[in-house]
């Protein structure tokens, strides 16, 4: 039997905007939207005055309302809403990956406890279906990897520069375009990847990591010489997050890679996102779609809420089974690292080179690393040099 959802709304932005839009025009849903709670009072909305609060108990002390939708810009606001929606015996559906990432454990924990859902489909590739399908349809032990372009910001950055423009003016069309955080950083420092990879990981793998030990580097700091050198040999660059688990050992980080024509994910452009799913059996298989954006972000919004009609919860049987999974960054990566000078590479302790190029004002070096000896370095703020990951 459906349930008649009742649902308190947080957030009127881009996402909140569209979440009130189609769940207007789909009709298919008994859902109806009875508040909606908002920051700022001074705003001109694009709906009437009677929908708004700005005081959170009128959506949290309300017994009619079931179902918190959460979608605020706000980790630490959110947190606080979402885990008393919980305690008070709501269900919620929440985009907010950095809150989920930082919280999982905890907010699964209450959910549990109360008997209710906490759904974030949206949390992770937009528009995508990869939680729900990662949790339903896959099992631990044919899962070997998950591989992401999560994040549109630097995806649509990697692809503009790819035809030929710099990184500040990609940045500033990613921004004019609306796909760029206020504070690009979480994007461009590859914070937002790691946040979805980290939920990825979970639902993949069973495994709950904390945000600090995912290694993450981003592409701030990619120079016209690092994409003249990708185009040279016929790669593109993509910012993988990257889950890989061999028996008992998994890896997780987020770091540029240089891919080949023959990758899957080599025609994921400019704000699209993908996963590729790895198993045994099925090989590899590519999850394509709009990664942000008001309507893609709010349909994955829907189909929470849809699932909540059914009393729809993501069981975590993965979870159950973790105990022997180590989590380690000891493994081996082909790079590439180009900066002004070869002195500057020497913080990767190489393994072994096999390229070494020095020119008038920009050096390279290829050749291995141990993910584990250069984790500890932030090379976001290594502005000098720019490294990624070369196809095996
Ligand atoms: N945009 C996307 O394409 C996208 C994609 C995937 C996931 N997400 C996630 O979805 C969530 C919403 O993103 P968005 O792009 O829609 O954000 P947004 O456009 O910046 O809107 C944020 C909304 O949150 C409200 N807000 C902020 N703090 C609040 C608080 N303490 N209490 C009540 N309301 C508060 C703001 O109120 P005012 O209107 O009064 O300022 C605003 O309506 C975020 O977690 C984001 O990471 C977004």
């Amino acid at each position: 039997m459906r349930n008649k959802l009742n649902i308190g709304l947080f957030g009127f932005g881009c996402v909140g905007n569209g979440l009130f839009d189609v769940l207007n025009k789909s009709n298919l849903l008994d859902a109806t939207i009875s508040k909606i709670v908002v920051k700022s009072p001074n705003k001109t909305r694009s709906i009437g005055s009677e929908h708004f609060s700005f005081d959170k108990n009128e959506i949290l002390h309300n017994e009619e309302i079931n179902v918190v939708v959460e979608l605020i810009d706000d980790a630490k606001a959110a947190f606080e809403i979402v885990s008393e929606a919980l305690s008070r015996k709501k269900h919620v559906v929440t985009a907010n990956k950095k809150m989920l990432a930082e919280n999982l454990d905890t907010l699964l924990a209450l959910a549990k406890e109360n008997k209710v859902s906490l759904l974030y489909e949206a949390s992770v590739g937009g528009s995508i279906p990869i939680i729900r399908n990662l949790e339903e349809y896959y099992n631990n032990d044919s899962l070997s990897g998950v591989l992401g372009i999560v994040n549109g910001t630097t995806n649509y950055i990697l692809t503009q520069t790819n035809y030929g423009k710099d990184y500040e003016t990609a940045l500033a069309e990613a921004t004019a375009l609306g796909f760029a955080e206020s504070d690009p950083t979480l994007d461009v420092d590859a914070y937002d990847s790691k946040y979805k990879l980290l939920i990825l990981i979970k639902h993949a793998f069973g495994v709950t990591l904390s945000p600090e030990q995912i290694f993450n580097y981003g592409i701030r700091n990619i120079k016209p010489q690092d994409v003249r050198y990708a185009s040279e040999k016929g790669y593109r660059l993509k910012l993988f997050s990257r889950g890989e688990k061999v028996e008992n050992k998994l890896v997780g980080f987020v770091a540029p890679h240089f891919i080949t024509e023959d990758n899957v994910a080599y025609n994921v452009n400019n704000e699209f996102n993908s996963v590729t799913v790895e198993a045994m059996f099925s090989d590899k298989q590519l999850f394509q779609g709009k990664g942000a954006g008001a309507y893609p972000t709010a349909s994955a919004v829907l189909s929470d809420v849809s699932a909540l009609q059914f009393d729809y919860s993501y069981e975590y049987k993965k979870s159950n089974n973790t105990e022997n999974i180590n989590f380690t960054n000891d493994i081996n990566l082909k790079i590439y690292a180009g900066a002004s000078n070869l002195a500057a590479l020497d913080i990767f302790q190489w393994i072994e080179k096999e390229e070494i190029f020095q020119g008038k004002d920009y050096a390279y070096v290829t050749g291995i690393v141990n993910l584990k000896n250069i984790s500890g370095v932030d090379f976001n703020k290594e502005h000098d040099l720019f490294f990624a990951v070369l196809p095996e």
